[in-house]
């Protein structure tokens, strides 16, 4: 493949061992904690080391300084300006800074606006806030298969009322991989009146991103995921309007010392991640960005028509919408089985080493992989053949 800048980029299983990956599996779930190149590790590393050669030079002569620079080229990267960049552990935290600061608003006139694809630990956040302040949260029913982006907009317009206080919307659904429609659902969400929360934790460096340009009130994504970053680097960036009043999960010294100040500092903790997001995101480009999101995105299109293909599945979204994650149907043992999904990835991993999760959403059972720079077709022409094979085909 020639990249963009003319490079000679070959993607695939020769680029495995840039990552701790085990050789004998057959590495299928990015989606669920990514995974971090060893490049990365030895910078994430040597940023412990330089913090225990001296702790206090590090936490009060360099700290915030390498935080900010880390925000710097993060906003490049992800089109935002850097001022409005708070970091946060994970995409759970960032969800949590925004529905704790707007809480004391929650009564029983503020309705929360999710669905039914809406990622678990969001939902729980939801429901614990109504639990405690009395808001509701409807939860609209998104459906899969579907073929057209404006079917999801269709939806959100009909369930969008004068109570909706706050939409959050997924990016990237954790449940079928669809890229939704996000630019036109924040047009929407904003011209019925009511505030989004962009819940994009596969995005960065998933697809190409340009968060100032789609208008959101906050956009939550996480870097250890699909840009490489060790785990526990995530960031919340929050539209100039409303950073007075978003506050971190943790409050601590900076409290209204300003936005990104009070995300800066929530405790001590090890700030390792965050540091080493810089050399993540030189790896991203060092495998040409736009051409790694575009090869894997195709890579993922191409694969799920081959196993959809050898066990004759219909195809349940377009192309167009799928990421560099694909899900198709699971059809066979425990297919509706409660606590099935946690058995079949064992036992199919146990059989095959494949490491893949199984999902159940919309009443049935799915199977969902991914397309990463070290994957291959070889990958998904196993997967088709092992999956074959599991359910007696
Ligand atoms: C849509 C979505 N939101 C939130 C999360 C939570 O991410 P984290 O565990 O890093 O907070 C995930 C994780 O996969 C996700 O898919």
């Amino acid at each position: 493949m020639v990249s963009s800048f003319g490079l000679i980029m070959n993607y695939g299983k020769e680029l495995k061992n840039l990552w701790l990956l085990r050789e004998d599996v057959v590495f299928l779930n990015h989606g669920s904690f990514g995974a971090t190149p060893i490049s990365v590790l030895k910078s994430a590393q040597e940023v412990q080391e330089r913090m225990e050669s001296q702790p206090i030079e590090f936490f009060l002569d360099h700290y915030f300084l390498d935080l900010r620079k880390s925000a710097g080229r993060l906003a490049n990267f992800i089109g935002a300006d850097s001022d409005g960049i708070g970091f946060v552990d994970n995409a759970t935290s960032g969800v949590n800074a925004v529905l704790r600061s707007l809480s004391h608003k929650m009564n029983s006139n503020y309705e929360i606006l999710i669905t039914t694809q809406t990622y678990p630990a969001v939902k729980a956040i939801c429901y614990y806030l109504r639990d405690t302040f009395g808001c509701t949260v409807k939860e609209i029913d998104l459906p899969f298969p579907c073929h057209d982006p404006q079917e999801i907009i269709d939806i959100y317009r009909n369930s969008i009322s004068d109570k909706t206080k706050l939409v959050i919307i997924d990016h990237v659904f954790y449940t079928s991989g669809v890229v939704a429609p996000v630019k036109d659902l924040i047009d929407l969400i904003k011209s019925k009146g009511s505030l989004v929360l962009v819940d994009g934790a596969h995005a960065p460096g998933m697809i190409p991103l340009n968060i100032e340009s789609l208008g959101a009130d906050w956009y939550t994504g996480n870097c250890h995921k699909w840009l490489f970053a060790p785990k526990g680097c995530a960031f919340l960036w929050t539209a100039l309007e409303h950073r007075a009043y978003t506050k971190p999960p943790v409050i601590s010294f900076n409290l209204n010392q300003g936005y990104y100040k009070e995300f800066d500092w929530t405790g001590t903790r090890n700030p390792s991640p965050y540091i080493a997001l810089r050399p993540a995101i030189e790896f991203h480009k060092s495998l040409d960005s736009a051409n790694l999101m575009a090869r894997n995105h195709h890579l993922a299109v191409d694969a799920r028509r081959l196993v959809a293909g050898k066990l004759g599945l219909e195809l349940p979204c377009s192309d167009d919408m799928v990421s560099t994650l694909a899900t198709l149907p699971f059809t066979g043992k425990y297919e509706q089985a409660p606590d099935s999904a946690y058995k079949l990835r064992k036992e199919f991993y146990g059989k095959y080493k494949i490491e893949m999760p199984f999902i159940e959403f919309n009443s049935r059972m799915w199977f969902r992989f991914s397309a990463q720079a070290y994957n291959d077709m070889s990958d998904y022409e196993y997967l088709a053949n092992s999956m074959k094979e599991f359910i007696g085909m």
